[in-house]
């Protein structure tokens, strides 16, 4: 895809980069003229060899996030936009989720959110502009079996970026949540089984991850002159059956 923002001189920060969404993001604001810093828990060897900055951190540990982004000050001087979107989403009955996996879904996607948001506020503040974006699910509002977790996680994550835009308003820093959509990463692989994916490879509705990268972008630049917004990508559910009204 060509970019059609720029981002010169500019500096992002995407947690979760190192593959799927984040990492179409991070080759997509470089292409743009920015700088992408990846900060993942598993580098990607891929986006090494592109020439993408990446630091090894598990956002559950909020030192090493406030570690990272301190650095990536360091080197470049600023911190103009924020993709939260390091993610989990396990699989597992209510039932038998024990307290660690419960505590490490919420830790990665909420608390590791909440640690980068309050690594990077003080630059976006002191430039008195910026950019956050974090990622909710259709999940959120519609719930699925055995992902109350991971739901659990992105309802929060709405509630928390819509709170936390009303607080950094004034200080010209906006933050803004998107919905990707069903897009083929590897957590929509990992979290859904053959005949569920082939639910929606079997439609024209899923994504690619490229396809998030114009709506990332437009929410990176000044062109969206919006907070405490939610935007609602789809493609998926309006190409399924369902959507066509097949069930009706
Ligand atoms: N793919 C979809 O259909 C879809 C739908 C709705 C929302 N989302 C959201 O979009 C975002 C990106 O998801 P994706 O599908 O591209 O997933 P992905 O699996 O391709 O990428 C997630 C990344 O998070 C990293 N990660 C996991 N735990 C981490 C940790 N503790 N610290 C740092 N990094 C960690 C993984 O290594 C991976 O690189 C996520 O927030 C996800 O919940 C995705």
């Amino acid at each position: 895809m060509r970019a059609t923002f720029t981002a010169d001189g500019e500096v992002l920060v995407v947690t979760g980069g190192a593959n799927g969404i984040g990492a179409a993001a991070a080759r997509a604001y470089a292409e743009a003229g920015g700088t992408p810093v990846v900060l993942d828990v598993a580098p990607s060897a891929e986006l090494a060899a592109a020439g993408i900055e990446q630091h090894e951190v598990d956002v559950a540990d909020r030192d090493a996030v406030f570690a990272a982004v301190a650095t990536v000050v360091e080197r470049h001087g600023r911190v103009d936009g924020l993709i939260a979107g390091a993610a989990v989403q396990p699989r597992t009955p209510i039932a038998e989720m024990d307290p660690q996996e419960w505590r490490h879904t919420l830790a990665v996607n909420l608390d590791g959110v909440v640690w980068a948001v309050q690594a990077a506020l003080p630059h976006l503040r002191a430039q008195a502009s910026g950019s956050i974006v974090v990622f909710a699910s259709g999940l959120a509002h519609m719930g699925r079996a055995e992902a109350s977790a991971y739901a659990a996680s992105k309802g929060a994550l709405i509630a928390f970026a819509k709170s936390l835009a009303a607080e950094v308003a004034a200080d010209r820093v906006r933050v803004n949540v998107l919905f990707p959509g069903v897009i083929d990463t590897p957590q929509f692989r990992a979290a859904n089984s053959g005949s569920e994916r082939a639910h929606w490879t079997g439609t024209t509705g899923i994504g690619d991850p490229v396809d998030v990268v114009g709506p990332l972008l437009f929410l990176l630049s000044e062109a969206a002159s919006m907070t405490g917004s939610t935007l609602s990508r789809d493609r998926a559910f309006s190409a399924t059956d369902t959507a066509r009204g097949a069930d009706a």
